[in-house]
């Protein structure tokens, strides 16, 4: 029997380009919401097969491939290439930290009661497919960190990404895949779609077969997912001020609170994002924290930068997460070298302390006294319950603080980043759940608790 060669080849070359896709899904990029989504069931179902000891080599393959230096080169310079937010070595601090720290499979705690009755355990069980939306300010930070969770947890994940980091989002998405296929994972654990959009977006939280939704993002979006009537685990916004009383280290306070308010320029949700500071210490605090790389604006300079990134809704989009150095120059001041951080002195009614602004700008409000700025802190803080700091050596007043600002994330003598890992004790994570009150999210804040009972055996005590 003869076979024409075109035809031949012909076959070939439809078999090969459909490879990929049944392989791998394309990496898990998808052309639409539905077809994602259906490749996230089936793989959850035969992810359902998989051992613990194949999760946790599925785990450490991500950790593996997003530690990589290429990989963190590029994921943190891509992101403020393509955001046109943040700073790229703190980025890379990031990323690096989600990969290393985010909890895994270890996380997931038995508990278990035993006794005549027999044998009842509770375990952490996965939700199916989780649905993802992940932010424009750290956006390959928490596709890692909600990965290696989800993941851990016995999830498959769609993700969301946020439009605006839409091509890193899809190159990580894809480095994941191609980590985990060559593992044996099952294919599409971690799928998106080629375009994400706020179509995509509502069509993911739509779907029937997306069982719980986790949404890292601005106040529009945590409250569309909280309005879902799906599980919903909402990370939004804070407004974390740091308080200063006359006890604190004064040098410590004012190196902490610049190295803090400057990271990633201030984009991380948990950053200080103002000032309350007892009239005593006031001079001397701005003093230290100009010596730490903080530059103090005029009045004439403070109406200038007022009018650039103030709008009528608060922070102006197009300047969230741009450097103090690019801000100083856009409003014709002088740049000092080193700068990274601008303050001033502001009154508690002020934008810069009200508006969660996301720039390395920080308003300071002065204060008669150590119990007028927890107060003031806690109005500030809007009863958002994210971050709040204080410096003091008043154990009195640190517990008081704690007490009435109830935050999800107090940090004590540290800059905002000890509350997320970093220089702290603790495990990082990126989804920070006030509102829900998971807190800083793990693989168990993505499980279902689930209770099997074994009746009269299994006790052998
Ligand atoms: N996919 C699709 N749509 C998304 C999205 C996503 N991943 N994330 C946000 N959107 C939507 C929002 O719902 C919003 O729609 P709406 O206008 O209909 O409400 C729209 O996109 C614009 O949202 P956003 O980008 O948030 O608005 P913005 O440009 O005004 O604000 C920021 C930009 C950076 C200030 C804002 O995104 C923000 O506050 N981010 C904080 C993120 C964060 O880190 N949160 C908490 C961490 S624990």
């Amino acid at each position: 029997m003869s076979i024409d060669t075109a035809v031949l080849e012909e076959t070939i070359r439809r078999v090969l380009a459909k490879l990929p896709e049944a392989s791998s899904g394309n990496d898990g990029v998808f052309v639409d919401m539905d077809s994602a989504i259906a490749a996230a069931t089936k793989a959850s179902r035969e992810y359902l097969s998989r051992s613990l000891a194949d999760r946790r080599r599925y785990v450490q393959a991500i950790r593996d491939c997003m530690l990589r230096p290429e990989n963190l080169d590029y994921m943190s310079t891509q992101a403020v290439a393509e955001t046109g937010m943040g700073d790229v070595s703190h980025k890379y601090l990031k990323n690096k930290i989600a990969a290393e720290g985010t909890p895994g499979v270890e996380d997931l705690v038995t508990e278990a009661w035993s006794g005549d009755n027999g044998l009842t355990t509770v375990e952490y069980s996965p939700f199916g497919v989780v649905g993802a939306i992940t932010p424009t300010t750290n956006p390959t930070e928490t596709i890692t960190c909600n990965t290696i969770g989800m993941l851990a947890a016995g999830n498959s994940v769609v993700f969301s990404p946020h439009p605006r980091a839409k091509n890193l989002s899809l190159w990580q998405i894809r480095k994941i895949n191609q980590a985990l296929h060559a593992v044996g994972a099952p294919d599409n654990l971690v799928v998106t779609v080629a375009e994400p959009s706020i179509e995509n977006t509502n069509a993911m939280m739509s779907h029937p077969d997306v069982r719980m939704l986790v949404a890292t993002g601005g106040p529009g979006i945590v409250k569309t997912v909280l309005s879902s009537g799906k599980k919903a685990i909402g990370a939004g916004a804070g407004n974390p001020p740091v308080v200063v009383d006359a006890t604190a280290d004064l040098d410590h306070a004012a190196k902490c609170i610049v190295d803090g308010a400057s990271f990633d320029n201030n984009l991380p949700c948990t950053a200080e994002k103002e000032c309350v500071a007892v009239d005593s210490i006031v001079d001397l605090l701005k003093f230290k924290m100009v010596q730490h790389g903080a530059y103090e604006a005029s009045a004439e300079e403070l109406a200038k930068l007022e009018q650039l990134i103030v709008g009528p809704k608060g922070a102006k989009t197009e300047w969230v997460g741009k450097p103090a150095s690019q801000l100083l120059k856009e409003i014709g001041s002088q740049v000092p070298v080193g700068v990274r951080l601008i303050i001033c002195e502001v009154s508690k009614d002020h934008p810069f302390v009200q508006h969660e602004l996301m720039m390395p700008v920080l308003g300071i409000v002065r204060v008669p006294d150590v119990d007028s700025a927890i107060d003031l802190a806690c109005e500030l803080e809007h009863g958002n319950r994210h971050t709040a700091i204080m410096h003091s050596k008043d154990v009195t007043k640190l517990t008081k603080m704690g007490k009435l600002i109830q935050t999800t994330i107090y940090v004590k003598n540290g800059p905002s980043f000890a509350g997320i890992g970093i220089g702290g004790e603790g495990y990082p994570t990126f989804t920070i759940a006030g509102p829900t009150g998971e807190g800083l999210t793990s693989p168990r804040s993505f499980c279902r608790r689930r209770r099997c009972a074994m009746v009269g055996e299994l006790n052998v005590r």
